[in-house]
């Protein structure tokens, strides 16, 4: 499968049965099944880890930030009420849908992102910050320089990325699930070695400043913060 095939699959899943499953996932109703909710608390402490760390020196007062991949607006909504400037998109229209109503349901006018259906290869402008969590998983080793070099073209002096770490066990395990296709597993996941996503970041000319990882039973995610 090339690399263009993969995107229009990614588009069109989190347009249709993604969707569903991920605005479920995402949220805080009780119809999710136990790997679900482990998936879902994972990714809430990629969240939190996150906005602790842009938030460790006080409000973001004004500071401009790009949620590249922004799915239902996990990031870009606590961001906003910390008062960034939220520059939001995602390649799923239904995504940016759900993001736009959570928003709308929760901030004050005046705090509401700026949402837009757009690829990442597709992003424009300068942002402070730039913000891309779980998405590299839909990005195959050989995209993945081109599409972080491309964040990087529009972050002055910080890029956050996080992603499935390829480590023997992890390689292992998604080896396993892949075994037990599910409905849910209608896209290829890519995991990525720690090592290539640190060197792409230095040869945009970025310094790893902080790391974490959050590990659930379902969920793991590796998150990179690099600045300039
Ligand atoms: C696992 S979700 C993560 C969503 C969000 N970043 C979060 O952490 O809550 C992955 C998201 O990436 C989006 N996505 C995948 N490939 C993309 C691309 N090439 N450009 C923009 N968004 C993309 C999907 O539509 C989906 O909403």
């Amino acid at each position: 499968m090339t690399a263009i095939d993969d995107k229009t699959v990614v588009r069109e899943y989190f347009n249709a049965t993604g969707f569903d499953r991920w605005r479920r996932i995402y949220g805080e109703s009780d119809d999710v099944n136990k790997v679900q909710l482990d998936i879902r608390k994972g990714h809430q402490q990629t969240v939190d880890t996150v906005m602790n760390w842009l938030t460790a020196e006080g409000g973001l007062g004004g500071l401009s930030i790009c949620d590249a991949g922004c799915g239902v607006g996990s990031l870009s909504i606590p961001l906003a009420q910390a008062g960034a400037k939220i520059y939001a998109s995602d390649i799923s229209e239904k995504m940016v849908g759900e993001a736009k109503e959570r928003a709308q349901s929760i901030l004050a006018p005046e705090q509401l992102p700026i949402f837009e259906v757009k690829d990442l290869e597709g992003l424009e402008g300068n942002f402070h910050s730039v913000v891309c969590l779980d998405v590299l998983i839909h990005y195959p080793q050989e995209k993945a320089a081109a599409m972080i070099g491309h964040l990087s073209s529009l972050a002055d002096s910080r890029l956050i990325l996080s992603f499935a770490p390829k480590t023997l066990a992890y390689t292992l395990l998604k080896k396993i699930g892949d075994f037990f296709p599910g409905p849910s597993k209608a896209t290829r996941a890519y995991l990525h070695r720690e090592a290539d996503v640190v060197e792409i970041l230095k040869n945009n000319g970025w310094k790893i400043e902080r790391n974490a990882m959050t590990k659930t039973q379902f969920y793991f995610s590796r998150i990179l913060e690099a600045t300039r």
